[in-house]
């Protein structure tokens, strides 16, 4: 016998169950974004690799190791996505979206990264990401946290504490990044061998190491706090002025960095224990020099995007339960019946947009088309055989109460349905 096929490590399927926990997640997502002014739009998932690598840093992980690239038929070197922030100021750009304006966007899809899979980490994984562009005061920095505080909460993902930081202006952390790497290279030594590796290509990224050794080592680090000018110190204390103001708990990290090059000023990260060592649900920060990085005028921008996957882990059953189970099942005995069934089915569907019915296909007998209702969780049961037919009426039977069968003129069954199950039928 052939091997069965089988998917591609880190690549997973979301079966119907929980595909329907995403649906939910997703749409209370939606419904905050439209309550914020982002309107959402929709991006390719491949793109020139040569975007990734000017957008997100030669020397980042990502770019160095973790992208799925390929060449197409004429010879161009395209990527999927591993995030969407490039893609969307590219679209921006390339669309006018940016010339003297204010925008505000979101998009979600599948983002690939060639990282080891473990739980909550995923070759394949879904983002949720929002975006603002031409602002560059700390009101956006606030707006963009509070609506992804109110998503996280929207979406029922309890226990997670956000974190802050700045990370300056490209010059504030040029001036930082040379103080950290005299420290770093002083306690050489001390380090392990992923961060010696680092010292001279991406001091930074030795903050968030979680190698022990290396955690000594930061603990000691100077922060940035020294090198930062009046405006960014100003620009990060009013920030946490507004969360203050608006009631949301955060922690200043000093040591939170990210692991894209594109950011500066403020960044924030949500994170759960609940999550295990993939522990950031959600994540993002300020990018003043991109849009102009890839050609564009200067314009500030600020964004983040959360895992779909970790999100889903950490929502809260009772709150992404939807009920999707159907309202009825329509039994048909012998073939006059089935087509009759079919017909009404279609009808009622006209008239109910709200109802949930299964009708049978595949034929079987009266047992085994009521043992088919009961599994898939319908709570009436419609049949009609022969004797229905010549009667012109359908036989309704619930399948979860202790009520007696009635037998209901076809011509009433948009009714008895209504009179059932109220008014939502109707939407
Ligand atoms: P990121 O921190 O690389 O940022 O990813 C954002 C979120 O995506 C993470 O917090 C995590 O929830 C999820 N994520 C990342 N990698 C994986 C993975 N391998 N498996 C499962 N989930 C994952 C960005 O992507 C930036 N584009 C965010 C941003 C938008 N910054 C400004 N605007």
């Amino acid at each position: 016998m052939n091997k069965a096929p089988q998917s591609v490590r880190g690549m997973n399927d979301i079966l119907p169950e929980e595909a329907r926990r995403w649906r939910v997640v997703e749409e209370a997502m939606s419904k905050v974004f439209d309550a914020y002014g982002y309107a959402e739009i929709r991006l390719p998932v491949v793109e020139h690799t040569g975007l990734f690598a000017r957008a997100i840093g030669e020397a980042t992980d990502i770019v160095e190791k973790e992208m799925y690239t390929f060449d197409d038929r004429n010879g161009d070197s395209l990527a999927l996505r591993p995030e969407g922030t490039a893609g969307c100021v590219r679209a921006a750009m390339e669309h006018g979206l940016l010339h003297n304006q204010v925008q505000r966007l979101w998009y979600r899809g599948p983002m690939f990264r060639y990282e080891r899979p473990q739980k909550g980490r995923y070759r394949q994984f879904n983002q949720v990401g929002a975006e603002a562009f031409g602002l560059a005061g700390p009101d956006v920095d606030a707006e963009i946290i509070l609506l992804s505080a109110r998503i996280l909460a929207a979406a029922g993902a309890g226990g997670v504490e956000l974190r802050i930081n700045t990370l300056g202006t490209p010059a504030e952390r040029a001036r930082y990044r040379q103080r950290l790497q005299t420290y770093l290279e002083s306690r050489r030594g001390d380090l392990d061998e992923d961060s010696v590796t680092r010292i001279e290509r991406n001091p930074m990224r030795v903050l968030d190491s979680k190698h022990p050794r290396a955690r000594a080592v930061v603990a000691e680090a100077p922060g940035i706090e020294a090198d930062l000018d009046a405006e960014s110190t100003a620009h990060f204390h009013r920030v946490g002025e507004l969360l203050d103001a608006a009631g949301v708990r955060y922690v200043h990290d000093p040591r939170l960095v990210r692991g894209l090059d594109y950011y500066t000023r403020t960044v924030f990260e949500w994170t759960s224990d609940r999550l295990g060592a993939q522990d950031a649900v959600c994540s993002g920060g300020r990018y003043d020099g991109l849009v102009e990085a890839l050609g564009g005028r200067p314009t500030p921008a600020i964004g983040w995007a959360l895992g779909i996957e970790r999100l889903v882990a950490l929502a809260d059953a009772s709150t992404v339960s939807d009920d999707a189970t159907p309202h009825a099942y329509f039994v048909a005995i012998g073939e006059r019946a089935e087509s009759h069934a079919i017909m009404t089915g279609e009808r009622l569907r006209d008239r109910l947009p709200g109802l949930r019915l299964v009708v049978n296909c595949g034929g079987g007998g009266m047992k085994a088309q009521m043992k088919r209702a009961d599994k898939c969780g319908a709570r009436l049961a419609l049949i009609v055989g022969d004797d229905e037919m010549d009667a012109g009426t359908v036989t309704v039977k619930s399948l979860r109460e202790d009520a007696p069968q009635e037998s209901v003129a076809v011509t009433g069954l948009m009714d008895a349905l209504l009179a059932r199950f109220g008014e939502t039928l109707l939407t």
